[in-house]
């Protein structure tokens, strides 16, 4: 089991690399720039990198385990919050997994079908046959007990058909594998009963790559008030009512979730497609947390799909995202899932938790200033004296940073 970083964010970069190291959570060959060959392959008209910050969430509490979650984000506060989310957490006695599976979806959509119920039983006659012809498309990820596992086929209507495909794509997001073995199937079908097929893709809306996770928070960790838990239930509620609150509650949970997965090479677009996709499948768009008080604890559920990976694309060549895998110590994808989920719960748990009591603003200011005092030039000897002066004086702006800097040279 990890160790806790206790402190982490009051060190130095240098002791923080310490702390890491003496945990075994960070090695110096991976903390490296890729070859540009390397971005010249993975995508086209490569010029240069692009940065954003890696920090690390520490002291994450997940069924037992301890994890330090790697975030890369180019929104201050995102890694304060986790942070301090995990801490209140961790002495609440941590994330609870509720619950999980993994199986990615893949569709192939039929045009212009005249008897739809027609080509409804060929397909679903047929299933033997696609799982032979799935078999034969993609062989390494069936003998290493995944791939095609069944499918469903519906009419869609206005002369289209749908079948939705379930593959256990392992340990990877697995869009390559899915579409290729969706491929195989259309072209048998398209040859075989002369049905146009519109198209053959994988669907991010991962309802069967769902994680559910809780946490139970005494509200004496809430600066000692049940007030605090009661709000931070009525925020939930509202956001339950009014999908403009919803929308940006759940903005809040992604401003986790995308960290972790830009930190581990995933896209982080089919993520947030699937989380807000999901978080409208009722037809009225919600929250994807619910905040409840129940036996005089603040109660917190997630329940989100992660078609993440942990395997593929990018991830097994580059050295920062080895690095945040080194980080984590995750044996697969799953873990990967699990972190996510109580990532995002946290995440919204700090917001609501600001946004009840101080405002949002306060901790932002700060950090805000921050960004202020780097823009007009401070540097670490000076950056706590410029933010303390920004913040004291109530005029966060690069002039006054600047004339601040001059004043004190
Ligand atoms: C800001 O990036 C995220 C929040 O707006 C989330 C929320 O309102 O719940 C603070």
């Amino acid at each position: 089991m990890s160790k806790l970083l206790k402190n982490f964010y009051k060190k130095s970069i240098d002791e923080r690399i310490d702390a890491l190291k003496s945990i075994d959570k960070y090695d110096e060959s991976l903390d490296q720039t890729a070859n540009p060959m390397i971005f010249d392959h993975l995508i086209e008209n490569f010029v240069t990198t692009y940065e954003v910050g890696l920090g690390v969430a520490p002291d994450f509490l997940i069924d037992g385990e301890i994890y330090h979650i790697p975030m890369a984000t180019e929104e201050p506060s995102v890694i304060a919050g986790a942070s301090h989310a995990a801490k209140i957490i961790y002495r609440n006695g941590g994330f609870k997994i509720d619950h999980i599976n993994r199986l990615m979806i893949g569709q192939i959509i039929f045009k212009n079908v005249n008897e739809p119920s027609a080509l409804i039983k060929y397909l679903t006659d047929h299933e033997d046959l696609f799982k032979q012809i799935a078999y034969k498309a993609h062989p390494q990820i069936h003998d290493l007990g995944g791939g095609l596992i069944t499918f469903e086929v519906e009419d869609k209507s206005q002369g289209f058909v749908c079948l939705y495909a379930s593959v256990n794509t392992l340990d990877a997001m697995g869009a390559n594998t899915i579409n290729t073995i969706l491929e195989a199937i259309s072209n048998h079908v398209t040859i075989n009963y002369k049905a146009e097929v519109l198209m053959s893709i994988l669907s991010n809306l991962a309802v069967d790559a769902v994680v559910e996770a809780s946490v139970r928070i005494d509200p004496k960790h809430l600066k000692n008030s049940a007030v605090i838990g009661k709000d931070i239930e009525s925020a939930s509620t509202y956001a339950h009512i009014d999908p403009y609150r919803a929308a940006t509650h759940n903005k809040g949970i992604m401003n986790g979730i995308s960290a972790l997965m830009l930190a581990t090479g995933n896209d982080t677009r089919s993520i947030e497609a699937g989380a807000h996709a999901f978080a409208a499948i009722t037809g009225k768009y919600q929250p994807l947390t619910k905040w409840y008080m129940a036996d005089d604890f603040l109660v917190g559920k997630i329940k989100i799909p992660l078609a993440l990976g942990t395997v593929g694309g990018s991830m097994g060549i580059l050295p920062k995202v080895k690095l945040s895998r080194k980080i984590l110590g995750i044996k697969n994808a799953v873990d990967l899932m699990k972190i996510a989920a109580c990532l995002g719960l946290a995440q919204n748990f700090a917001a609501l938790y600001a946004l009840t009591t101080d405002g949002i603003n306060k901790g932002h200011m700060r950090l805000h200033a921050r960004n202020v005092a780097l823009e007009a030039g401070a540097t670490s000897l000076n950056i706590n004296d410029v933010v303390n002066h920004l913040v004291s004086s109530k005029q966060i702006t690069v002039d006054n940073a600047k004339d601040y800097l001059k004043s004190i040279k």
